[in-house]
Formats: structure tokens, C-alpha cells, sequence
């Protein structure tokens, strides 16, 4: 990408005299993933990675809820998102208001909260959870009953997996319940032999059709660990991108779909943010102390 070059070349210059790292999710596309970023990986991931650090500045390639667990991490940091309208389906879908009124209807039942939620919604809970840590948290978990929010989908197919009761809420991924178990049966019979990997946010008669299911990080392990002739990665559309140069030997099909919520963040906007220090996420402090709580457990749970 020629035209994209200087825009790389002054993104890692700006990086070093800020001193700045660059946190980059899966759905980033190739110039982001490949070209600036410092670190890439699922949610887990970039969670841990905010915990390591020594950079003063975290840009933070992806959306607004991965900022702010960066900045719920990093209190002392600067954390700069490169479009503050970045957001999510199911982040938007619940207020800690809302779990309140979930713990009150349920006393006494334990919430685990998907990541992928806001700093207020984390502070109502007792652990946070990712796509690649769900199943073994709610397993872990001293209770028959749980609370999974908000992901209806994650939370069924995690129920499926572990036997517990789970309630849930209403939420759900715009990206990934978009697909369906009819569409990759119809792609199945005009590809035979194609791998098919799921994402547990899709439904679970979509997850169900698949091979395997997992985080956005455990797709891209295993396309790599089983090297397909023909794979679909039924989920965010650069995350095929991200990967195919890396194995020549494997085809990476459609169907995919966009988040629009990723896509905003480009490289003119990540140079914008370093150069003029913007956009900064800020977590009041004292939801940020209680949300820590739970993020922090997620972390230890997977030491
Ligand atoms: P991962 O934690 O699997 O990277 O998922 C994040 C996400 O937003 C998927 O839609
Ligand atoms: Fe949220 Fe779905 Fe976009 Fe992931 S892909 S950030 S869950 S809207």
C-alpha cells in the first residue's frame, strides 16, 4: 500500500517521541495490523499486554471498551482511542443499572461479564470474562446458577458446554448474528472439504455447524496449527487479511461480515490521535477501582 507508507513511516516515528505502543485487535485491517502495531491480539490479550507496558501512551487500535480495560489497567496512563464513536453492539446494550436489577432479582447468583462491555458495567461484576476464557470461568465458578451478560449467544453456547444454568441478557453482536446455520450448511455443499470456523458470539446453531469455535486469536491458531486447503472464518472480515500472507497454502473464503465500530479506526485517524494527543479515554476513578476488580481476576484466572 504505497499511498499508505508515509502515514506508517510517521505513526511509528510519533510512537517512539510520545512513547507510545500501539495495542492492536484481530479485526484491525492488514496496514494497522501489520504496519504500526506493536502488539496484536484477541481481547484477552490486548488485556494482559495493557498490564505489561512501560509506555506512558496506549493507543488503542479497536473499540471503546478495549480502551478503556487498557486505561482500567493503567490508571497513570495516557489511553488514546483514534475515534471516540468506536463502540459495540453489546457494550451498548447494558448499563450497570441494569445489573443491579439483575442482582437483586437473583440474590446471590455470581455475574460474570463479557469484556465487552463498559467500566460501569464491570464494576457491577464479579469477574469478567472473554470469548477464549468463558467456558473455563463459568466452569470455575462455585455455583450451579450464574449470570452471563450480555451476550445471549456466548452465554448459550457456554451453558451448552459447561451444564450450569446460565441467565442471560438480550445482547448481542451485530456482526456475528447476522450469520446463519442455513448459510454455512448452503456453503458446505458448494465447498466440500472447506474448514469452518466460528466465533462464539455467532448463534449456537451456527456455532454448531462449525469445526471449532473460539476467540478471534484461537481461529487464527488454529487455520495455522491445521494449514486447510479452504477455510471460512465465520466472523470479522479482516481477519482473514490479517493472515493469508503468512499461508500462502490456504484459500480464505467469504462469507465474512464488517464491524463498523472497527472499521472506524484508520491510519490518518492514529496518526491524528498521536499528533495531537487525542481522543483520551477516562474512566471515572472510582468505577475504574471497582471495575479493576474483575478484570484483574479475569487476568489472574488465566496466569
Ligand atoms: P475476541 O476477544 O475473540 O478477540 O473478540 C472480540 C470481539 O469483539 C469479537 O467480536
Ligand atoms: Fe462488538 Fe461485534 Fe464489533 Fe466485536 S464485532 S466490537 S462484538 S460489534
Amino acid at each position: 500500500w504505497p499511498f499508505l507508507a508515509p502515514y506508517i513511516a510517521r505513526i511509528n516515528a510519533l510512537k517512539k517521541e510520545r512513547n507510545a505502543v500501539i495495542l492492536a485487535h484481530n479485526y484491525m485491517t492488514p496496514d494497522i495490523f501489520h504496519g504500526i502495531a506493536d502488539v496484536v491480539g484477541d481481547s484477552l490479550q490486548l488485556a494482559i499486554e495493557a498490564t505489561k507496558t512501560d509506555a506512558q501512551v496506549i493507543v488503542q487500535c479497536g473499540v471503546h471498551f478495549m480502551a478503556e480495560t487498557s486505561k482500567i489497567l493503567n490508571p497513570d496512563k495516557t489511553v488514546l482511542i483514534p475515534d471516540m464513536r468506536a463502540g459495540c453492539s453489546l457494550a451498548s446494550s447494558i448499563t450497570g443499572a441494569d445489573v443491579r436489577l439483575l442482582r437483586q432479582k437473583y440474590p446471590g447468583v455470581p455475574v460474570v461479564t463479557y469484556v465487552n462491555t463498559s467500566a460501569e458495567v464491570k464494576a457491577e461484576t464479579d469477574i469478567c470474562c472473554t470469548s477464549s476464557n468463558a467456558r473455563d470461568i463459568v466452569a470455575s465458578l462455585d455455583s450451579d446458577t450464574v449470570i452471563m451478560i450480555p451476550d445471549q449467544y456466548l452465554a448459550k453456547n457456554v451453558a451448552r458446554e459447561t451444564g450450569k444454568r446460565i441467565i442471560t441478557w438480550a445482547g448481542s453482536c451485530e456482526v456475528h448474528d447476522r450469520f446463519s446455520a442455513d448459510e454455512i450448511r448452503e456453503f458446505r455443499k458448494h465447498h466440500p472439504g472447506v474448514m469452518v470456523l466460528a466465533h462464539p458470539e455467532c448463534p449456537p446453531e451456527v456455532v454448531l455447524e462449525a469445526d471449532f469455535a473460539g476467540s478471534t486469536s484461537g481461529m487464527i491458531n488454529y487455520v495455522k496449527d491445521h494449514r486447510p486447503a479452504q477455510v471460512v472464518m465465520v466472523t470479522e472480515c479482516s481477519m482473514g487479511d490479517n493472515v493469508a500472507a503468512e499461508l500462502p497454502g490456504t484459500e480464505f473464503m467469504r462469507p465474512c461480515n464488517l464491524c463498523p465500530h472497527m472499521k472506524r479506526i484508520t491510519l490518518p485517524k492514529v496518526l491524528e490521535a498521536l499528533e495531537q494527543m487525542k481522543e483520551e479515554v477516562v474512566v471515572d476513578p472510582e468505577i475504574a477501582e471497582r471495575a479493576r476488580g474483575a478484570v484483574q481476576r479475569m487476568i489472574d484466572f488465566n496466569k
